[in-house]
């Protein structure tokens, strides 16, 4: 890969990082039917942990499919402050990590972004230390690292949690971690993905079971295998990582976001409208497109990497749990349940992934669902129409539930609390006013 001049900063447009993307409200007039193509962006959850993965490479790589969102120029912001050279072009970044000059993450960059603890599996394999604030909860959950770090000192590294810190280090004269069999008590998606690029450049091989399934992991370990990592077994629950000393140079695309690919069909079926989506991968999206063809609409496959949703005649209730891949997914759940509060009849849907993840429900039934809550299950009473209403959104998916459920509803619905919507859906606006939806950004009072 040619070198390139060393920046600092991911340019995003002004709009997603001004103090106003804070106060802006989204006004959504309900009832236009949705026809068209949606143009999927790169996978957010994909390309966060490939940005972090790239540390792991004592060449510069470029990473393409990048989409433009808040949490990705906070990822870049935490690798600039580690003082690793980014520049972006387009939906391309490069990132050159030919030298790091520190090993610690800043708490306020990390504490903005859950995904940047990530950084800790690398930057322990190539530098020896790493020094990561704990990221804290967040609203959908407490979000322990507990997992993580037991992996890491089944690889031999010294850690220790010191005033909020996690410090770890290979310690004595060792400079690399040391392969070790790791059964993770859950599925974790982050733990699979800080452990197993940990292992790439450790002594020996690790072995991950119990590991998570995730496209994302599985693209993780794609992009790791491109740099000359030797992985078998990602995509499956065991995970087999024969480490080599080093890995080099590479020029890789992230896969299309299945949760964006979701929400539109969502958006189909809410709007009983038919749409057609690429690229998507169908097989990221089985669990969603079971779900959807209960309630009634068709998903019909039109080759490798396009989706068509086309409605059906009824809204049918189902009931459904979210769970680690291949399981419905708990990025989906806020946006099926809009769906749901207006279903012809009653459905339950049951949250196993996350402790608190059912903040849109308060949201939803201002704007006229029924909906229960019981434990960590919701129970639906699909209404015949939602009206719209002022609401808050609580949390990044519960934000895109909202503008769907607006989409849907009688009049007009008002979005506050726009800065987790810009954290993950990449000019989700722009791609609904393309199919023919009635939304727009308004400045905040
Ligand atoms: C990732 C995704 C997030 C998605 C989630 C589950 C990214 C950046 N984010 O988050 O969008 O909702 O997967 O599909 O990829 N847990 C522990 N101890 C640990 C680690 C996790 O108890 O050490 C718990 C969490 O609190 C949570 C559950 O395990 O209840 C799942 O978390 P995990 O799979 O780790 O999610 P993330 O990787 O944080």
């Amino acid at each position: 890969m040619e070198d390139t001049a060393i920046v600092t900063t991911i340019n995003l447009p002004n709009s997603l990082t001004s103090p106003e993307a804070d106060s802006a409200v989204l006004e959504v007039t309900g009832g236009a039917s949705l026809s068209g193509q949606v143009a999927v962006s790169g996978a957010k959850n994909s390309a966060l942990v490939v940005m972090a993965g790239a540390l792991l490479s004592g060449q510069p790589c470029r990473i393409r499919n990048i989409p433009h969102l808040v949490d990705i120029e906070r990822m870049g912001e935490v690798l600039a402050a580690l003082g690793v050279g980014l520049q972006r072009q387009g939906d391309s970044l490069e990132i050159d990590a030919r030298s790091i000059a520190h090993t610690q993450a800043p708490y306020d960059l990390v504490s903005r972004l859950r995904a940047s603890f990530f950084v800790i599996g690398p930057l322990l394999a190539r530098m020896g230390e790493a020094r990561i604030p704990l990221p804290g909860g967040c609203a959908i959950g407490a979000r322990p690292v507990e997992l993580h770090v037991r992996g890491l000192q089944a690889m031999g590294a010294n850690v220790h949690i010191d005033h909020g810190t996690v410090h770890a280090c290979v310690p004595g004269r060792r400079s690399r971690l040391q392969g070790a069999k790791i059964y993770l008590d859950y599925p974790s998606v982050g733990a699979t993905e800080t452990l197993m690029m940990a292992a790439t450049l450790a002594e020996g091989e690790t072995i991950i079971e119990n590991a998570a399934q995730e496209p994302e992991v599985t693209d993780l370990a794609n992009f790791c295998r491109s740099m000359g990592a030797r992985i078998q077994g990602a995509g499956t629950n065991t995970i087999a990582i024969a480490g080599v000393p080093s890995l080099h140079s590479t020029d890789f695309g992230i896969i299309p976001d299945r949760i964006e690919a979701g929400t539109f069909l969502v958006a189909g079926a809410m709007t009983r409208s038919e749409i057609s989506l690429c690229p998507v991968i169908p097989e990221h999206l089985t669990a969603l497109i079971a779900k959807l063809q209960e309630v009634g609409g068709q998903v019909l496959v039109e080759g490798p990497n396009r989706l068509r949703y086309v409605p059906g005649a009824t809204l049918n209730p189902v009931d459904l749990q979210t769970g680690p891949f291949p399981g419905f997914p708990t990025d989906m759940q806020a946006q099926f349940m809009a769906l749901m509060a207006v279903a012809q009849g009653s459905s339950i849907i049951t949250e196993t992934v996350f402790e608190n993840r059912l903040g849109h429900v308060a949201e939803l039934n201002r704007m006229g669902a029924d909906i229960r809550i019981n434990g960590s299950c919701a129970i639906i009473k699909g209404v015949p129409r939602l009206s719209g209403a002022p609401v808050l959104a609580t949390d990044l998916r519960a934000s895109a539930a909202l503008v769907l459920a607006g989409l849907a509803a009688e009049g007009t619905t008002l979005i506050q609390g726009l800065h987790h919507l810009d954290r993950g859906y990449e000019n989700l606006e722009g791609k609904l006013q393309q199919l023919g939806a009635q939304l727009a950004r308004k400045p905040g009072v």
